[in-house]
């Protein structure tokens, strides 16, 4: 049997850090609210002529630099994002072609906050179907472009960067099982409902969301889809060396080491210097807890994530 194994991370955060103090100036928020209610102290944010493609290129060139692959090798790019530079090429297509890469399959995923998780459980089926060798999977947005920055409720909440994995086929174990799930029924609950029409933005490009009710079904259908991820493998927490969360809340991250009975020692954390930053966030954290020497080849890793759609999954990982 196939497998994909992760065989190298990278990520990248813009240079500017934008500090809760800084917030407390531009709208109503103090730093003791933001921390207590969801762990953010500083999030990096895009310089003007950053594009996401930028961001994806640096965590890119990264991965593909510790995996010691060169993007010639690729047979696969997959890019999650909610903020591509384009309507189209995906950028997918552009990062391709910034790689030097050519006839790869490149296309990009829309599922917010839950894009990285999409993104590698769909290269981890081409792998094991034996049609590609070698991919590239990248979460990558520039979220803050989405914020209203004149609306507390959301502005404090998210950050900009983008992480990588190179997966490659493998006969060791490998990513063990993918679980996903959506249910767009609560399509209003966390949404930027704009359009483009006759070249114009139609309806509001801002992120408009219901905080409180995103908070109680995120923990709701992380506990579950984490529960399901160790069932079908027949394991259960023990069996969990690192929990590799979507980073949006430390309050939804410790809620769901709790349900899963995992101290936070074994919870990868990134939410405080990062904040959300949406597709990016699970392979930000990953990339700093490998290259700080947490995560060891061997490892089981459970990675979980939900956003926008709504959107989510989880996917149980032998590092
Ligand atoms: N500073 C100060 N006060 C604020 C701020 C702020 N930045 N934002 C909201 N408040 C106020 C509210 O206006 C409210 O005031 P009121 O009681 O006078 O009406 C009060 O704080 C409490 O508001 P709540 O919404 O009940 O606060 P809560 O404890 O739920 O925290 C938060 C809000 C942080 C948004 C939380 O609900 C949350 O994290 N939800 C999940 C949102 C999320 O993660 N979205 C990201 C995308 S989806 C994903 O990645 C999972």
């Amino acid at each position: 049997m196939s497998y994909s194994r992760i065989r190298g991370t990278g990520g990248y955060l813009p240079e500017k850090i934008l500090t809760n103090a800084e917030l407390e100036k531009w709208v109503d928020t103090s730093d003791q609210w933001i921390v207590e209610r969801t762990g953010i102290r500083t999030r990096h944010i895009a310089a003007d002529d950053q594009d996401t493609c930028d961001l994806a290129e640096m965590a890119a060139l990264r991965a593909l630099e510790s995996a010691k692959v060169s993007a010639s090798e690729l047979d696969f790019i997959v890019l999650g994002t909610t903020t591509p530079d384009r309507i189209h090429p995906s950028t997918a297509c552009l990062l391709q072609a910034r790689l030097g890469n050519h006839g790869a399959i490149a296309f990009d995923v829309q599922a917010v906050c839950s894009g990285f998780l999409y993104a590698l459980s769909i290269a981890d089926k081409f792998i094991k179907t034996g049609e590609v060798k070698r991919a590239l999977v990248v979460g990558v947005d520039i979220y803050s472009r989405l914020v209203n920055w004149t609306d507390r409720n959301t502005c404090v909440l998210f950050g900009d960067g983008a992480g990588a994995v190179v997966l490659e086929a493998s006969t060791t174990p490998g990513i063990m099982s993918t679980h996903l799930h959506a249910d767009g029924a609560y399509k209003d609950m966390l949404t930027v409902p704009a359009r483009v029409v006759q070249g114009r933005l139609k309806g509001e490009g801002f992120t408009k969301m219901q905080g409180n009710e995103v908070f109680k079904f995120a923990v709701n259908v992380l506990s579950e889809v984490v529960q399901e991820a160790l069932t079908a493998n027949q394991l259960d927490h023990n069996a969990i060396d690192w929990l590799v969360p979507h980073q949006a809340n430390i309050r939804i991250i410790s809620a769901a080491a709790k349900k899963l009975k995992l101290p936070m020692e074994r919870v990868v954390v990134t939410v405080s210097e990062h904040g959300n930053t949406s597709a990016a966030s699970i392979p930000l954290a990953l990339d700093v807890a490998v290259r700080d020497g947490r995560i060891q080849r061997g490892q089981t890793l459970l990675l979980e994530a939900v956003g926008g759609g709504f959107t989510w999954g989880a996917i149980l990982v032998k590092y």
